[in-house]
């Protein structure tokens, strides 16, 4: 093991010298997500560090639909030549053929490419659901209630399905409900005196893609009598959401 460091190491300073004289460029390394599904994909890079003159001045992004080069070539949208993102506007719904992104790096020294072909209803990842707060019920309930992401364009008719996980002030694991269609969800049997912790996950109702992270938590105490002090991640406001049917058995 110790020799094999040794000799690594001796390669590694044998052979540091040649990187500073003629690099090649370093290519981007590509990430696309729906999180806005089906109205547009969001794509981003980053670049592995490189020698200071072959910085990247700009990049070029590019996607067609289907893998063969002679497909039509559009400009995924950057900000700025400069920018490290673009967005691929008017996604075509469960396309046969996958899309490929194109993004090519402009170096002082030549240009570098990189490709990604992936299918948007693979990447679909929701941004977490927003506005978790929690009511005390009587008989020792929380009443939890949430929003799907502002970012979710149509969730009437692409619907979510929620995931909740909470934990007692003081428990080593967090405990999971779901999946749940409503964006609410009575916890029952909770202890009194207890301060719980909640958070909510968002994934596409038919299982495309993954689930969102998870949300800002929401938190209560639930003390004795009716009322519990609740402190949320939003303000409480007037909502239309349904009461979830489900009784949960902690
Ligand atoms: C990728 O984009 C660059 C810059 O627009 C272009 O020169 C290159 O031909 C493209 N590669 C493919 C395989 O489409
Ligand atoms: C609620 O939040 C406020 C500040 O935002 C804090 O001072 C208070 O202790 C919190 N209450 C509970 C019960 O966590």
């Amino acid at each position: 093991m110790a020799t094999g460091l040794v000799l690594a190491l001796a390669l590694w300073v044998g052979c540091s010298p040649c990187l500073g004289r003629e690099a090649a460029p370093t290519q981007p390394r590509l990430q696309c997500q729906a999180s806005r599904y089906p109205v547009a994909v969001d794509c981003f890079w980053t670049l592995p560090p490189a020698p200071d003159s072959t910085r990247t001045t700009s990049f070029i992004a590019t996607y067609r639909l289907g893998v063969a080069a002679q497909g039509q070539s559009r400009p995924c949208l950057q900000p700025r030549p400069e920018a490290t993102s673009c967005t691929i506007p008017d996604v075509q719904m469960f396309s046969m053929v996958p899309y490929v992104l194109n993004v090519t790096a402009v170096h002082r020294q030549g240009v570098s490419s990189s490709f990604l072909p992936f299918v948007p209803e693979n990447i679909i990842k929701p941004d977490p659901p927003e506005g978790v707060r929690l009511s005390p019920l009587p008989g020792q309930r929380l009443w939890v209630q949430w929003e799907p992401p502002r970012s979710w364009p149509f969730p009437e008719i692409f619907s979510l399905k929620y995931r909740l996980r909470y934990k007692r002030h003081g428990a080593t694991r967090f405990r999971q409900v779901g999946p749940i269609e409503a964006t609410s969800f009575t916890l029952r049997a909770v202890r009194p005196q207890a301060r719980y912790c909640i958070q909510v996950a968002a994934q596409d109702l038919t299982d495309y893609g993954e689930s969102s992270a998870w949300s800002l938590p929401a938190a209560a105490s639930v003390t004795l009598g009716l009322k519990s002090k609740v402190n949320s991640s939003k303000k409480p406001s007037p909502t239309t959401s349904s009461m979830a049917g489900r009784i949960m058995t902690p």
